[in-house]
């Protein structure tokens, strides 16, 4: 029998599932959440049950790669209970990676047992190396207990790759200490464009934004940089320094769109699944799981739903407004 494989209808292959399991987070970090978000109440969340019945099934489907997220995947409660099960996809081969994205808050309690369930490589959020701005960005988290909790991961024996969003007047002095930092340690490191996502005023995202092509730039003038084909399932395109050695990956929502490649759609903590982190439309997943015993109307929903996964998202800062603007957070759908 042939491998199963979910197809859009830009004969783009869906072989990677981001999963948000909570939209809480213990940080407020400025350019993803408010100060006051309001979070949905437990009782709409999937139950693990269900969040294992979904990745199972799209695993069935042909999703080879499993990233969770959040808001801050970690402070979901029993999360570990989820890995664990999951890693029986990874036992049997059906699944390629086991991965999360996280803010590092949580590292020192459960970097040893994701690595005992298979996880191998993880990416973690930090913007600066300086606590006192640490402390602005994130509006409450703990730089120590970060850097706390990436050591226990590198010490467990995962890889790390930093993401880090490119923000202009707050982190664009502190591009060649990231590189030199990450490349000590062994790091990857990875650039994001800021997108627009939730409800912060176009003034301020406009001031924020600093493009990646900029840090290309800068990067090239103070080390020497070489291409290199790098391709990790995800959207970004890498280089490697030379001096460090290290890695440093670009993801250009902005200035490069990488939609003709995507590879992966998004489910919600409630069950919606979106096709696009840059548009609206998203299919109801729940309502097919709880509505039937088995697995084939929600297989028929996800089949559906593929096939009308849009080319691209319209975010657009060129002509000094924001444009393909998404009202929701990135904490609703995981980044
Ligand atoms: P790797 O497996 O290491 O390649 O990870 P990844 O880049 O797929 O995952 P990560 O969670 O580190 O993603 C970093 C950020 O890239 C996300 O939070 C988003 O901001 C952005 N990103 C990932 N996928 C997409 C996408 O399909 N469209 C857009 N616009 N941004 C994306
Ligand atoms: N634009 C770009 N990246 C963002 N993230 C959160 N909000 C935004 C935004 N508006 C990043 C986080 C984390 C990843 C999951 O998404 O910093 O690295
Ligand atoms: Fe939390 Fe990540 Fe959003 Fe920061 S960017 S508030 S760490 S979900």
């Amino acid at each position: 029998m042939s491998t199963p494989q979910l197809i859009d209808p830009y004969q783009r292959i869906v072989s990677y599932l981001r999963i948000s399991v909570t939209d809480r987070c213990d940080f407020r970090c400025y350019y993803c959440m408010s100060e006051d978000m309001t979070f949905l109440p437990k009782k709409e969340l999937l139950t693990l049950e269900e969040l294992d019945r979904m990745c199972s099934t799209f695993v069935d489907m042909g999703v080879t790669k499993l990233r969770i997220t959040g808001g801050e995947p970690l402070v979901r409660k029993g999360i570990m209970t989820f890995f664990q099960s999951m890693s029986r996809h990874l036992k049997s081969g059906a699944l390629k990676e086991l991965t999360l994205t996280t803010n590092g808050s949580q590292l020192t309690r459960f970097a040893q047992p994701l690595y005992e369930c298979g996880v191998r490589r993880i990416n973690i959020s930090i913007d600066t190396l300086n606590p006192k701005k640490f402390g602005e960005i994130t509006r409450r988290g703990d730089f120590h207990k970060v850097m706390a909790g990436i050591d226990a991961a590198d010490k467990a024996g995962l890889k790390i790759k930093i993401n880090a969003v490119a923000l202009k007047g707050t982190n664009d002095d502190e591009l060649h200490d990231m590189v030199e930092w990450c490349g000590k340690r062994g790091f990857d490191l990875t650039w994001i464009e800021v997108m627009p996502m939730g409800d912060m005023g176009e003034a301020d995202r406009l001031d924020q934004y600093w493009p990646l092509s900029d840090i290309r730039k800068q990067l090239n003038e103070h080390w020497t940089v070489e291409d290199i084909p790098l391709n990790t399932g995800g959207p970004a395109t890498y280089v490697r320094v030379k001096e460090t050695g290290g890695r440093v990956g670009f993801i250009t929502p902005l200035t490069h769109n990488f939609c003709e490649s995507c590879n992966r759609v998004r489910l919600t903590c409630t069950g919606q699944l979106f096709l696009c982190l840059g548009q609206e439309d998203a299919a109801d997943l729940r309502a097919a799981m709880r509505d039937h015993e088995g697995n084939d109307a929600l297989k028929a929903e996800i089949n559906a739903a593929i096939a009308r996964k849009p080319k691209g998202h319209d975010f657009d800062y060129s002509r000094q407004v924001i444009g393909g603007e998404m009202t929701r957070h990135m904490n609703h759908t995981g980044g």
